[in-house]
């Protein structure tokens, strides 16, 4: 899955265009954020309002958007917006163009503007593909980095049989999507976490239980599978549902079902993320039948709940990595460093109520993270699932200096 990856599609004027469609679709279907930039032949090939409905962004193909305005394209920023830029497909005029560097289309001028790297996917009939020139360019683009994604064979627009055709839309999705989990140091890593509420039985039909929706978990297991981790998310009641089929979702309603379950596990896993809302007490005898009210008031006597991420940084080895949450709404950074340092943590995430827009029934949330040495590292407001990138990326970079 290529979520939060900005991927730029430019199309050239060569008859495979019309496979650009499917490949911009592909990568939709990746949960790739895409735009495409066509030259003024491209459009002859297709349509840009299918290119621009299918990508969901407008298209960019000159360098003046508005006549009247003056308004114009900026090329440097398209540029820089990107993770990748593919060329697909690449014609044999475009070929060369990328190799003078003759900007006189705003594909070209991107091209020159771009940092991030630079694939192609070339397509043209096979004497042309065959031509020297063609060779000598797609040599030098090469040797400068360019990704060349060869075309395969079979028969071409012209009615002739050889080698020229742009490979299929889902193989070169494919290969951007490996491309980006292929650097992902959690790949292969096992990673549990702990998510949703907890409920604690009262009797068959009540509980004590809280408003925590389970998303956080979800959106943390997701982000973890689609790097190349195996997940297992241990999870309390929840309506969210994970996207990746790979994920091992273990339901659990108690604090004490979730602790056995972290316990069969935790010794084989690398990473723990336990973001759990776990109640701290639940009552000391469940009733077996329903409670009948009387007259009387009711006591329930509570007795505490298993602290299981203490359980977890009390039994972690050298080479496993933790983080816990924490919500504090007095002294904070106090609080949460000696949260940090009892639960033996690599990372706490410290969520703040007192921010507009953070905390429960919001989509956005706003943290902070506590890290070893005393350092904290302060984030915006933003999307929840941004907040699960930026959480995930913390550990990539803790990893990647061990
Ligand atoms: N946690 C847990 N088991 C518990 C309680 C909490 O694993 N029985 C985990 C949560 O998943 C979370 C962190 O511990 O990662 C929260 O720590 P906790 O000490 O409960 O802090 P708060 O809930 O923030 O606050 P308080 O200390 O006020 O309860």
């Amino acid at each position: 899955m290529l979520s939060g990856k900005k991927i730029l599609v430019g199309v050239t004027g060569s008859i495979a265009a019309y496979k650009s469609a499917y490949f911009v679709r592909e990568l939709i279907k990746l949960d790739a954020e895409v735009k495409v930039v066509m030259t003024e032949a491209a459009c002859e090939f297709i349509s840009p309002l299918t290119l621009s409905t299918l990508s969901k962004n407008p298209v960019a193909i000159e360098f003046i958007k508005d006549e009247e305005t003056g308004e114009w394209q900026n090329h440097v920023d398209l540029g820089l917006w990107a993770d990748l830029f593919i060329i697909a497909p690449t014609s044999a005029n475009t070929l060369s163009k990328l190799v003078s560097g003759n900007a006189d289309n705003l594909l070209i001028a991107t091209y020159l503007s771009a940092k991030c790297p630079v694939w192609i996917a070339p397509a043209m009939d096979l004497d042309m593909f065959k031509h020297f020139s063609t060779r000598d360019n797609l040599e030098k683009l090469t040797h400068e980095g360019v990704n060349v994604i060869e075309p395969t064979s079979g028969e071409l627009a012209s009615g002739l049989d050889g080698k020229g055709r742009m490979e299929e839309p889902e193989v070169i999705a494919d290969l951007i999507n490996d491309f980006f989990i292929g650097d992902s140091l959690l790949i292969g890593k096992h990673i549990v976490i702990t998510g949703g509420p907890t409920y604690e039985a009262i009797d068959p039909v009540r509980f004590i239980g809280n408003h925590s929706s389970g998303k956080t978990g979800v959106l943390l297991a997701d982000e973890c599978a689609k790097r190349g981790a195996k997940v297992t998310l241990i999870t309390g009641p929840t309506n969210s549902q994970v996207i990746d089929k790979n994920i091992e979702v273990v339901q659990i309603k108690s604090a004490v079902e979730m602790k056995t379950a972290v316990e069969e596990i935790w010794n084989n896993c690398d990473i723990g993320i336990f973001s759990a809302a776990v109640a701290d007490y639940r009552p000391k005898l469940a009733a077996e039948e329903k409670i009948k009210k009387s007259d009387k008031n009711l006591t329930i006597e509570l007795v505490k709940n298993p602290d299981i991420l203490l359980w977890a940084g009390e039994h972690k080895k050298a080479d496993q990595y933790l983080v816990g949450f924490a919500l504090e709404t007095e002294n904070e950074i106090e609080n949460g460093f000696k949260k940090f340092e009892k639960k033996k943590l690599n990372l706490l995430v410290l969520n703040s109520l007192k921010d507009k827009g953070a905390g429960f029934g919001h989509d956005t949330n706003k943290v902070t993270f506590l890290k070893e040495d005393n350092k904290i590292v302060e984030f915006e407001l933003k999307d929840k699932s941004a907040v699960m990138v930026d959480i995930i990326n913390e550990i990539e970079v803790d990893l990647s200096q061990e």
